[in-house]
């Protein structure tokens, strides 16, 4: 018989809550372990708070709808002092007579409570989720593939607005350090350009891409996806500072009046869409609900087997599990610039940097 607790920490996305209700069926049906849901991560920790979950409490007249539930009903918090009540904190874990505890997090979350779980000794089990995809030694996060649906989507509607008025559209999403859902989401939605911030884009490159594509193939319009923190080669001042907050914009806007300033002549006629956090909510896809519902059967599975420090990841289509102290000395993880989908991009016609 474990009491274990489950706390989801970091920016939300969609799959979450799956994975809470793959660990409570798990630890019950199979094990009949209490699970302990901790709200808003270590602010509920150092708060000491905890809701017993039960399959009952999670159902609605028989419907479950965690499955198809965006967010997450544990509550998460993104930013916050957690090591400065580090010891408050790491003292809850006993306080709550918690065996172990899951925690779904991103690569910031699972570096600060795998510092915790060291100093506390706690036993701790991670799973990975972010729609930036960057942690690393996992092929798979939760949330990422909802989050490039959902662009893919917004690329399609664009698409034809920007075609129906030949403009240039400069599409912003997420990715502060990491250029996986640009890119992932640039090719398939059919993205002309995608500038993400491991690889430094030119605005003459951008320029010449879309001059290209009216030039050669007749096309007065394009699609030029933006990560949040993509990076210039050619502009020092945001090349050197790579410090979004000394934009008096954000990057897709930019990005846009560096495309018209380029051609003042040709009076481009530009325009900016900011997904923002659209690309957080939303119903998981199957692939984020299969993903979601395996980590958190193979969580439940190494607790029970008492191995303790690891985080479940995906590998060559498995689950694995991996050191926690091995994924967040590697993390976040970029894109390489001999990433296969760089140069798949590159063998379409799209302009992703110069390199
Ligand atoms: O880490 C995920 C992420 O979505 C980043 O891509 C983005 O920069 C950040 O969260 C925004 O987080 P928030 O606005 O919630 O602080």
């Amino acid at each position: 018989q474990k009491r274990i607790g489950i706390l989801t920490s970091g920016g939300d996305c969609p799959g979450l809550n799956c994975a809470i209700r793959a660990v409570v069926s798990h630890a019950k049906l199979q094990h009949d372990w209490e699970v302990l849901g901790i709200p808003y991560a270590t602010q509920g920790l150092l708060e000491r708070k905890a809701t017993l979950l039960n399959l009952h409490g999670l159902d609605l007249r028989g419907i479950d709808p965690l499955l198809s539930m965006g967010g997450t009903i544990l509550g998460s918090i993104n930013k916050g002092d957690t090591l400065a009540h580090a010891s408050e904190i790491i003292a809850s874990y006993r306080a709550l007579a918690l065996d172990a505890l899951i925690a779904i997090g991103g690569d910031g979350s699972l570096a600060i409570l795998h510092q915790l779980a060291c100093q506390g000794n706690w036993n701790l089990i991670a799973i990975p989720k972010t729609i930036d995809n960057d942690v690393a030694l996992t092929e798979r996060a939760i949330g990422f593939d909802t989050a490039v649906n959902t662009i893919v989507d917004a690329l399609n509607r664009l698409t034809f607005t920007a075609a129906s008025h030949d403009r240039v559209m400069v599409v912003e999403v997420m990715g502060r350090t990491a250029g996986h859902l640009a890119l992932h989401a640039g090719i398939a939605g059919g993205a002309d350009c995608i500038l993400i911030p491991e690889i430094p884009y030119s605005i003459g490159g951008v320029c010449h891409q879309i001059s290209q594509l009216r030039d050669r193939w007749g096309r007065k319009f394009a699609i030029v996806v933006v990560a949040e923190g993509a990076k210039t080669a050619n502009d020092s001042s945001i090349a050197e500072t790579q410090n979004l907050a000394s934009l008096e914009c954000g990057m897709g806007q930019y990005i846009a009046n560096q495309i018209k300033l380029y051609n003042l002549a040709d009076r481009l006629d530009v325009r900016v869409s900011i997904l923002g956090h659209i690309q957080r909510g939303g119903i998981p896809s199957a692939l984020d609900r299969l993903t979601a519902t395996a980590f958190g059967k193979a969580a439940v599975d190494l607790i029970a087997r008492e191995q303790y420090g690891q985080m479940v990841a995906w590998q060559n289509g498995r689950v694995v599990d991996i050191p926690i102290a091995n994924v967040v000395t590697r993390s976040p993880l970029p894109v390489a610039p001999d990433n296969y989908l760089v140069q798949t991009a590159r063998c379409m016609g799209i302009y992703v940097g110069d390199g």
